[in-house]
């Protein structure tokens, strides 16, 4: 193959690797962006609510203990309706549908803590005294509200 060839091929790489490298940069001002963007983008078609904006289905019973077992231990990071905050991102959000984070994961983040790696706000720390039985209410309430706003 000839060089010229070769080193425009490298160029082009180059450029497009960078492109994703600045639209994964967060921006002033800007909420934080997940830090895959580029790998996630097919998927994250629903882009984060507002927490005023989430709709609140009419809850199962099990949801409804969810609701206060995620209120309680979650949602100073999650937010209220899940919908993140400064210190965590949304769990409404189709990076969190069951086929990409499944009930397993959520007991697992929540016992064990989570390594940062969608996203820009820092570690989550093992949450003391949850256990099995309210990770359970608490799953029930988060698939309720991701189904009720389109993240399934
Ligand atoms: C101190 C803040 C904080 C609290 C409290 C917290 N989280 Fe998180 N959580 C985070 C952050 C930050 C991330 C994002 C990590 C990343 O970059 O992927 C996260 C990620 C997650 C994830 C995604 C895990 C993964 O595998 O990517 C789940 C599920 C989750 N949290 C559930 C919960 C549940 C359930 C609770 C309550 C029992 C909870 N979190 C409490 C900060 C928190």
């Amino acid at each position: 193959m000839d060089k010229k060839v070769l080193i425009a091929g490298a160029v082009a790489i180059a450029a497009v690797a960078g492109g994703i490298f600045y639209l994964a940069m967060p921006q002033e001002g800007a909420p934080p962006v997940p830090v895959t963007s580029a790998m996630h983008s097919g998927a994250d078609t629903a882009a984060a609510k507002a927490a005023d904006e989430v709709i609140v289905p009419e809850l199962s019973q099990l949801a409804r203990s969810g609701e206060v077992a995620f209120n309680e231990n979650c949602s100073a990071c999650h937010g209220k309706n899940a919908a993140g905050t400064e210190n965590g991102p949304p769990l409404i959000h189709n990076l969190y549908r069951p086929g990409h984070h499944s009930d397993a994961a959520i007991f697992g983040a929540a016992m064990n803590g989570v390594t940062a790696h969608h996203w820009r706000f820092g570690n989550m720390p093992p949450v003391e005294g949850i256990t099995e039985a309210k990770l359970r209410w608490i799953v029930a309430y988060l698939r309720e509200m991701q189904v009720a706003n389109g993240v399934k």
